[in-house]
């Protein structure tokens, strides 16, 4: 896949090129898809569940690849300017505990015997709410501390070198898995932005794909017809 588009930046409302935005929606978005799904399960159907339980070990990869991706690239350049990002990465550590505690709490269910899987299912249920509200709080202060740091010691350019960087070292496949989450996520204007970056830059092939796999199937048929007449698609 092509690298030279912008895959999850979209400027701010300052202006100002937001690393942080359109992923931490997407991670938002499924977070609280899932949790709505763990809620609402029947944990003793375990042929229903088994769907739910491989949508959350992909949240999980991705989350986990997500706050990788922040240390290997956003904080070593914040390290580099001289800037301390130690409460970050031990919000980061605590993030790879609960990734290990959650990975442990699945294997129990799928190990559970009928009787006992209603009560592994809401042990992760509960388990997952509290990661999420963790993450929530930590995104919070990503965006509204850690965001203006690198505003004030990056050009808008240099960000988008270290989002470059970040998507460089990604995976197809990877690429389109975080896609996926985060064009359902964000407004039909940033999803109009991020996406006609995407068509100008990409091999048409690639953009042809990005749109058949990662981001029709995530939208309502209206919110399709708006992206598609915003980037002029031929239907
Ligand atoms: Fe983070």
């Amino acid at each position: 896949m092509s690298h030279e588009f912008s895959l999850t930046s979209i400027p701010d409302l300052n202006g100002r090129y937001d690393i942080y935005g359109a992923i931490h929606k997407g991670l938002r978005k499924a977070g609280c898809d899932l949790l709505g799904r763990l809620a609402t399960a029947d944990f003793h159907n375990a042929e229903e569940a088994v769907f739910l339980i491989g949508d959350l070990r992909n949240y999980l990869m991705l989350a986990a690849s997500h706050v990788s991706h922040e240390d290997d690239h956003i904080h070593v350049a914040l390290a580099a300017k001289g800037v301390s990002t130690v409460t970050l990465d031990e919000q980061h550590d605590d993030h790879r505990t609960a990734f290990r505690e959650l990975e442990e709490l699945i294997v129990a269910w799928e190990k559970a015997w009928p009787l006992h899987k209603a009560a592994c299912g809401r042990k992760l249920y509960l388990a997952f709410a509290a990661y999420i509200a963790d993450d929530f709080a930590h995104m919070h202060e990503e965006e509204t501390v850690t965001g203006p740091l690198l505003w004030r010691n990056f050009t808008d350019n240099e960000i988008l070198g270290i989002e470059m960087d970040i998507i460089a070292s990604l995976p197809p496949e990877k690429s389109m898995a975080f896609m996926r989450i985060m064009i359902p996520a964000i407004n039909p204007a940033e999803r109009a932005a991020l996406l006609g970056a995407m068509k100008k830059d990409a091999p048409p092939e690639i953009f042809q794909a990005v749109i058949d796999f990662a981001v029709r199937p995530g939208l309502s048929a209206i919110d399709f017809a708006q992206l598609a007449d915003a980037l002029k698609l031929v239907a």
